[in-house]
């Protein structure tokens, strides 16, 4: 199985990109920086269209399981991943192929976060977007950091996160 791995965090070496790395150190998974890709705000009139959204969406499409990695930033995901998101109406619009090739991937989450549990309202969006566009959600593995980040946390819900998505 190929698996692209789409990192949204506002910290290069921060939590969120320790436990990607913990993960594709399990897969051959592919990592996707958004911090490296520029792609803007979605526009109803489509004159952001030669940015790197599509491109990027052309790439992800030859995978098939998506994790999408992203710290809890105010109860939501991170706002690169978040412009990310909005982006997808670019294929049910302009780029309605594009959509229809994204059908019947799966998709996953790997965050962190400080509280001791990933809220509920973290989670749904991304659950509601997987149904909305014919994808299958498996799931999110969270890790707390509260401290200093705890490796032996980070191995296993990475490993967990592997068994998810497999
Ligand atoms: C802007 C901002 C908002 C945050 N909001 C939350 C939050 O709502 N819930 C939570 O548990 N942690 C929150 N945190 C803590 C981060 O989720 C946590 O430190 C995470 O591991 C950071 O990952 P990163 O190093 O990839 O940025 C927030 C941190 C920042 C900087």
């Amino acid at each position: 199985m190929k698996i692209a791995v789409i990192i949204g965090t506002s910290k290069a070496d921060g939590n969120t990109r320790q436990l990607v790395d913990a993960f594709v150190k399990q897969t051959d998974a592919n990592v996707f920086d958004l911090a490296m890709c520029n792609i803007s705000f979605f526009d109803y009139l489509h004159e952001n269209k030669s940015d790197d959204f599509l491109p990027l969406i052309r790439e992800v499409i030859s995978y098939d399981h998506i994790v999408f990695a992203t710290p809890v930033y105010w109860y939501s995901m991170s706002a690169q991943l978040k412009v990310f998101f909005d982006r997808l109406s670019d294929l049910l619009t302009i780029e309605k192929g594009l959509g229809r090739d994204l059908k019947g991937k799966s998709i996953s989450i790997l965050s962190t976060g400080f509280d001791v549990n990933c809220p509920e309202c973290f989670i749904q969006p991304f659950e509601m977007t997987a149904n909305y566009l014919g994808l299958n959600f498996k799931g999110c593995e969270y890790v707390s950091v509260q401290s200093e980040i705890n490796f032996d946390a980070l191995i296993k819900a990475a490993k967990r996160a592997v068994v998810c998505v497999t």
